[in-house]
């Protein structure tokens, strides 16, 4: 049993992780394959802790506000930990503060505090020269958190699916709706990557020294374009439409147009992300040796 500090772990991802790292018993997933019980404590800073309630029922998890951009609440945080999983993330707001100024306070503090494993969860296609601010402000966010704790594990996630993601989900809610769909960059590329073999290499890592240091990007098994993606969820979640591919100039419209629409799903910034192709290197997907979950034997679950 370790003691883990989930920095961000009260969302999509850190939820699915959190109850992988709390689980108390052995269980069998759709595949048969068996999980062991992992029972770790696990600490969970949130903003507001109404929001995190789904996670006050693992039984050892335990929930605390907490602003984590307060380096003195962070070095009380890390007292005592075996590792720090860093997952905190946005796909607008302050890129800098979030994305960059907040993982180096992490990673400064978990060396400070002498934890001995540190994962950060970063983005496919993260770089300094990538065209988009979301990007280019996660690859310098793994820039600070290598200077400040070189051992560092860094994951570089596709976009992921699985019950509940704001992919996938998504288009089912606007296919209901919409009898046509105007796609904003219908050729992007994405390699999508199931969630809980997202966690899978997170909690391998934890017992795999040989990942201190290292950067894997995690893909499924297929490449789609955008609009592949969207057909597909249409066809599975009953509701097929056409789908009106948009060039470039209208995509960006679109995008702008949305920027004024609170919770609005896209920014001229993601059309931006979406001009690099969001895939793995050719051959890799899974690190320690995980095969990767096809979307076509997950998705038809919780699309219906
Ligand atoms: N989902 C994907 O498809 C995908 C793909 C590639 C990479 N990733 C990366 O994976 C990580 C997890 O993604 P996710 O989908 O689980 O995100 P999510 O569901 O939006 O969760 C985001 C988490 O970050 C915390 N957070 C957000 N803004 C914050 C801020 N300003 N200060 C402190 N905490 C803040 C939230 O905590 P509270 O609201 O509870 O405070 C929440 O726990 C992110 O780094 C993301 O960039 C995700």
């Amino acid at each position: 049993m370790k003691k883990i500090l989930l920095i961000g772990g009260t969302g999509f991802l850190g939820s699915a992780l959190a109850r992988r790292l709390c689980s108390t018993a052995t269980s069998a997933d759709f595949c048969g394959e068996r999980r062991p019980a992992r029972n770790h404590c696990v600490t969970l800073p949130t903003r507001r802790r109404e929001r995190a309630k789904h996670l006050t029922v693992l039984p050892t998890a335990r929930v605390v506000q907490a602003d984590v951009h307060d380096e003195a609440t962070l070095a009380q945080l890390m007292a005592g930990q075996d590792a720090v999983i860093s997952l905190v993330g946005i796909l607008k707001g302050n890129f800098q503060r979030t994305h960059v100024e907040l993982p180096e306070k992490i990673a400064r503090a978990a060396a400070a505090a002498g934890v001995p494993r540190l994962i950060h969860v970063s983005a496919l296609a993260a770089a300094a020269a990538a065209p988009s601010a979301y990007l280019r402000s996660k690859g310098a966010g793994e820039a600070a958190v290598k200077a400040a704790y070189p051992a560092v594990t860094i994951f570089q996630p596709s976009v992921i699916f699985g019950r509940g993601d704001a992919f996938l989900t998504l288009f089912a809610a606007l296919l209901k709706v919409a009898p046509v769909v105007p796609l904003a960059c219908p050729d992007a590329r994405f390699q999508p990557v199931w969630i809980e073999d997202v966690v899978s290499a997170i909690v391998a890592s934890l017992d795999d020294s040989a990942s201190r240091g290292q950067t894997y990007p995690l893909c499924g098994p297929r490449i789609f374009s955008l609009r592949e993606l969207v057909a597909y969820t249409g066809k599975v979640s009953g509701h097929p439409r056409p789908i009106l591919g948009l060039p470039q100039s209208l995509s960006y419209l679109q995008a702008w147009a949305m920027e004024f629409v609170p919770g609005g799903p896209m920014t001229r910034d993601n059309v931006r992300s979406m001009s690099v192709p969001n895939v793995c290197p050719a051959g890799c997907t899974l690190p320690f040796g995980l095969s990767a979950t096809a979307l076509e034997a997950v998705a038809p679950g919780y699309l219906r």
